[in-house]
């Protein structure tokens, strides 16, 4: 079971390893694939970790800060990640990963129905969805804004799709919430707070102000620099404590934000 003690230092130290590109996939018009042959021990990644990648042999450019890579599939000694058009890799190319960044997504204890909301592209919620669906669990997906654009051929065809509409609504809400023992949504930066406090807000009334610890998180992805707790770029505004993207994240507890306060 992936969990974590509340409160306690994840101190999982980042390591580095070389991976090589085997295959460069252009799956939709906001998203490519690479496929990568990548260190064993990287089998053990858990839904949530990601990957800092550096090109080695990228002759006249290296940028200055890592690329955070997201895996959507891992398996041994490959790993395959997924993220917007724009840097062009190619296959046979050397990459040194550091690894890993973040703590795994915690998970309740005998999760049964999983509730993802996504107001953004799906990748950092596909590699948990399968996991939750390997261990037998059922997973619902709505997909909010540009989450609709996700191409769902890339989805595990066992998850549940339901399309949000514009007022952050989707069909048989009510009940996809109740019916849910844990709630995971996920919103660009900038939207974070809307989305994550106005679900807050819904669950706190229809759970008539009771909600249990770790049951709605939201996953906070901004961009990372030191990806080690040493910059606190990451920060997380809450009202007790400092709470860092990279270290406490990506899944942070709404309780832990007060959004009522
Ligand atoms: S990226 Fe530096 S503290 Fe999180």
């Amino acid at each position: 079971m992936l969990a974590f003690p509340r409160g306690s230092l994840y101190a999982c130290p980042m390591r580095e390893t070389r991976a090589i590109i085997e295959r460069v996939r252009r799956v939709s018009a906001d998203i490519q694939q690479l496929e990568l042959s990548v260190d064993a021990a990287l089998a053990q990644f858990q839904p949530g970790q990601s990957v800092f990648a550096w090109p080695v042999d990228n002759p006249g450019w290296h940028p200055y800060l890592r690329e955070q890579w997201i895996p959507v599939a891992v398996r041994a000694g490959h790993m395959t990640v997924e993220f917007p058009p724009g840097l062009s890799y190619r296959p046979g190319q050397v990459l040194s990963l550091l690894s890993p960044v973040g703590r795994p997504i915690p998970l309740r204890a005998n999760v049964r129905h999983m509730l993802l909301i996504a107001h953004t592209m799906p990748t950092t919620v596909i590699l948990l969805a399968r996991t939750l669906i390997a261990g037998g669990a059922a997973v619902t997906l709505v997909l909010h804004a540009d989450a609709a654009r996700y191409p769902l051929e890339l989805l595990p065809p066992e998850v549940e799709i339901l399309r949000g509409d514009t007022d952050w609504k989707w069909p048989d809400q009510v009940e996809t919430l109740n019916w849910a023992d844990q709630v995971i949504a996920l919103a660009p930066p900038l939207a974070q707070e809307q989305v994550y406090g106005a679900l807050y807000d819904q669950l706190y009334q229809l759970r008539h102000q009771l909600i249990p610890d770790g049951y709605v998180s939201g996953l906070f992805y901004q961009r990372l620099a030191c990806g080690v707790g040493a910059c606190t770029a990451c920060q997380i505004p809450a009202p007790k404590g400092t709470i860092l993207a990279c270290t406490d994240g990506p899944a942070v507890d709404l309780k832990r934000l007060d959004f009522r306060r």
